[in-house]
């Protein structure tokens, strides 16, 4: 899958959102997050960011490493105040908005 990286946060650009054809990238509180399980590798989005923050997985930078297991934390643990994990939701317009980060995220 596609990861999306630090310089994601703050800007929230969301090209990304409009290029997706599957609908998996999902808008926390101050970055948005690509979900693993839904993503298809299309690569659709990653030229339309205005900050680079998107790459393939395995071609993430090394000082960008942690956002790949941290993209993953998004909908498989339980984000502050949710009851349940995200999951698989099946695509952003039916959630909307999450409007919380992951602690890693939160904490920047
Ligand atoms: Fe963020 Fe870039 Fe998408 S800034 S919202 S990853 S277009
Ligand atoms: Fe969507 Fe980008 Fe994956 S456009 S399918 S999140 S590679």
């Amino acid at each position: 899958p596609y990861v999306i990286a630090a310089p994601c946060i703050d800007v929230m650009d969301k090209s990304c959102v409009e290029e997706c054809p599957v609908d998996c990238i999902y808008e926390g509180d101050r970055k948005l997050y690509i979900n693993p399980k839904e993503c298809i590798d299309c690569g659709a989005c990653e030229p339309v960011c205005p900050v680079e923050a998107i790459s393939q997985d395995r071609r993430v930078a090394d000082e960008h490493a942690e956002f790949v297991e941290d993209n993953h934390r998004f909908f498989a643990e339980l984000l502050p105040g949710r009851d349940t994990p995200l999951g698989v939701p099946g695509g952003s317009r039916k959630t909307g908005r999450i409007g919380v980060d992951t602690p890693m995220v939160a904490g920047r």
